[in-house]
């Protein structure tokens, strides 16, 4: 419920954001249009889809309606002809034998009709509200169900260069994303009868592109394609120089490209992923993309409530997994704030782009408190042990991070209770767009990701100088009460992590304080030597580094999938009898593993007390009180090394495998789509992938 509350909060936000594309729509001569009689209504509704509202002058509820179905069909009817659907209404005082015919019961009762009459009820989940009323309505058209029905020609737009030129100009009505074909003549690349022989990628997207055209249709977003045969300048100053004489070039598949209208400025985003046969990547990044470039606020509130989403599998296999997505705040005062300081947002979208699930965000809140208060939840978590003395909040690893001037960016993850801020000196470093790039993809790992042959190696080697080791929990994902044990090892598995990070923040700042220490121990050595002041001055300015480093990644295998899951990882060697709640953990370094814990026992979630101790004797083995070496054993893989994290992947073609369908089509249109999630299975497995990691999606062959 919290959940829902807090999306419904950001799709407002949104909502009002996106509410410009529609308004684009806006029609001012509009008059609000009489209602059907009986005779009218037989013959309208012949053709197309209908929206019908049945009311009665007298009924209260109806006369608080009527302003907000205006209201919507004003702002919705363009978009509504191009859909085949329009909004229409019938008196039922006037035209009572007509409601009668439609056993209307009720006012006023919302009702979506077709050439062959009734098909179904506004449905109850939805809100008589604009936004709910215009989603219901896009989605009805759009669904292949009613294609019959509205007969639609939906086509992306084949562009010249003016087109582009406009788009680029800003002035185009909504969003559009435009993809950019090879081509050896200057037919339209969408032509049926056009054969991509020498480019076996363009194939497969001819099939994709009217699907993604469809799609974002839905999203508010147009569509359009551009020959670059026959615009080779605007290819090549698009920088898609492989597709000018594609015929010839390696490499050479459709690129894609999204242009916001409004600006002209900063408004077009290249999707710079590689090729995906995935409809749903395409959609992910423009949905946050656009997005991102409005940046909406975040209030305190809404960031602690993500941040307490802890990370649990759904009761069932084919629920969506949580998304974990990943939140950067651009955090400001409104009596400080210059508009350079905005600026630097604007040149963040497009490297945001390459961070699956991740979005912008600004707060004028204090988001520090919300850094703290999430902090001081998982310290509710993590003091678990009452014969161990109370874990305070490492509030010295905080402010270790502060920068003193506003504005500063934070990472809040979903389920994530360490918040993490962006370390820069100056007001310089928080308009430095590539070093908050970096810092982006550096915090870019979820809190838990499945763990798979395709990403194993990349987990091992993500950021080799902070990252020690991962830690896998085996869950049993069989069935619902399989998953409720799972869930509850998970919940150890999780507190125990975080009681190990608790012991590594305090360790991180114990070795800085030390460095410090160590430093004016020197200098007071050279003052007392009567050294140079040169010599003093060298030492006085040496930097001492934030090290936020040993730190461990958490990630799960779902042993339910059969014997092989830990084989083709390389665990092989190990026991045969592995079960739900075992945890191994993997040294990133050596490859080694272990699966025994400080007390030489099974590694498990059942004493998170254990399974932290071990960590620490793994990774930080000089704070450890055990003494006794852990025994490891090595993977029997040799995972390559060095490669940057989505590179595998690409080259599988597997980049569905942790596009998220999740949090963003939460957030944009969180309020339906909760009711289409609870009601339509469709959806349901598109949306089951996790993380930036992620595991794949079961169903999600589009
Ligand atoms: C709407 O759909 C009907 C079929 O129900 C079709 O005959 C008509 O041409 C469509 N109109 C438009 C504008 O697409
Ligand atoms: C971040 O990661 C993406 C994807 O791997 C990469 O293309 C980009 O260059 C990285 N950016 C920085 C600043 O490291
Ligand atoms: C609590 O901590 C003590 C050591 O301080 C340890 O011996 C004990 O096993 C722990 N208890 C639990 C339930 O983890
Ligand atoms: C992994 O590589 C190391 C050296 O790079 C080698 O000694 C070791 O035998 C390899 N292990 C396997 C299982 O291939």
């Amino acid at each position: 419920m919290r959940l829902l509350k807090l999306l419904s909060a950001l799709y407002l936000i949104i909502g009002i954001a996106r509410s410009s594309s529609v308004s684009s729509d806006y029609d001012g001569e509009f008059e609000p249009r009489a209602p059907l009689g009986e005779k009218e209504f037989r013959q309208e509704l012949k053709s197309g889809l209908h929206l019908v509202e049945f009311y009665s002058p007298y009924c209260p509820h109806c006369r608080d309606f009527a302003p907000t179905w205006h209201e919507t069909w004003r702002k919705f009817r363009k978009e509504g002809e191009r859909l085949n659907i329009s909004f229409v209404q019938v008196n039922c005082v006037k035209d009572g034998d007509l409601c009668y015919d439609e056993a209307i019961t009720e006012y006023p009762a919302i009702k979506l009709y077709g050439p062959e009459g009734f098909i179904k009820n506004y449905p109850n989940e939805y809100e008589r509200t604009e936004g709910d009323l215009i989603n219901f309505a896009r989605q009805e058209a759009l669904d292949p169900i009613n294609m019959e029905a509205t007969d639609l020609e939906i086509s992306s737009k084949f562009l010249n260069a003016q087109d582009f030129n406009e788009l680029l100009a800003g002035k185009g009505k909504q969003p559009y994303l435009v993809s950019f074909w090879p081509s050896d003549d200057h037919e339209d690349p969408l032509a049926g009868s056009k054969s991509y022989d020498f480019c076996p990628e363009c194939q497969t997207f001819q099939k994709l592109w009217p699907q993604i055209t469809k799609k974002l249709l839905l999203q508010g977003v147009a569509t359009g394609h551009i020959n670059c045969e026959t615009l080779p300048n605007l290819c090549h100053e698009m920088e898609f120089h492989k597709l000018v004489n594609g015929a010839q070039a390696v490499d050479n598949y459709p690129r894609v490209a999204l242009v916001l209208p409004g600006k002209g400025v900063n408004n077009l985003f290249i999707y710079e992923n590689g090729f995906s046969s995935s409809v749903w990547s395409y959609e992910d990044f423009a949905v946050r993309a656009i997005s991102n470039s409005e940046a909406p606020e975040i209030t305190l509130e809404q960031i602690v409530e993500l941040v307490r989403q802890d990370f649990q599998f759904p009761e069932s296999k084919n629920l969506p997994v949580p998304s974990q997505a990943l939140h950067v705040v651009f955090a400001y005062s409104p009596e400080n704030v210059v508009t350079e300081d905005f600026h630097v947002l604007e040149h963040l979208v497009k490297h945001l782009a390459k961070v699956p699930n991740a979005y912008l965000h600004k707060s004028k809140d204090d988001v520090s408190t919300a850094a703290k208060v999430s902090l001081d939840y998982m310290y509710e978590k993590i003091n678990y042990n009452r014969s161990e003395p109370v874990k305070l909040p490492k509030t010295d690893y905080l402010e270790l991070n502060l920068v003193p001037q506003s504005p500063t960016f934070y990472i809040f993850k979903e389920g994530d209770w360490v918040p993490h801020l962006y370390v820069g000196d100056s007001t310089t470093e928080t308009r430095n767009v590539e070093a908050l790039a970096k810092w982006f993809n550096e915090s870019a790992l979820p809190v838990i990701s499945e763990v798979t042959p395709y990403n194993f190696g990349q987990l091992l080697s993500f950021q080799p100088s902070d990252y020690d080791a991962v830690a896998i929990q085996l869950v049993d994902l069989t069935d619902a009460e399989s998953i409720k044990t799972s869930n509850e090892q998970l919940k150890n598995f999780i507190k125990a992590a975080y009681d190990y990070e608790d012991v590594r923040m305090q360790n991180v700042v114990n070795v800085r304080a030390e460095k410090r220490a160590n430093k004016n121990k020197r200098i007071k050595e050279l003052k007392a030597a009567k050294a140079s002041s040169d010599k003093i001055g060298k030492v006085y300015h040496e930097e001492i580094k934030f090290e936020d480093k040993n730190k461990v990644i958490l990630g799960y295998v779902d042993i339910s999938k059969g014997p092989h899951v830990l084989e083709d990882l390389g665990f092989h060697r190990g026991r045969d009898d592995y079960k739900s709640g075992d945890v191994l953990v993997v040294d990133s370094y050596s490859s080694a593993f272990t699966e025994k814990d400080v007390f030489g026992n099974r590694l498990t979630t059942d004493s998170m007390y254990a399974l932290r101790e071990t960590l620490v004797k793994l990774i930080l083995p000089e704070l450890s009180h055990f003494h006794e070496r852990l025994e490891s054993q090595e993977l029997s893989f040799n995972y390559s090394r060095g490669l940057d994290i989505f590179e595998p992947m690409r080259k599988h073609k597997v980049w569905r495998y942790f596009f998220i369908v999740g949090a963003l089509v939460l957030i944009v249109k969180a309020p339906s789509f909760y009711k289409k999630f609870k009601s339509n299975k469709k959806y349901k497995a598109k949306r089951s992938t996790v993380g930036i990691l992620g595991q794949p999606s079961k169903r999600s062959k589009d």
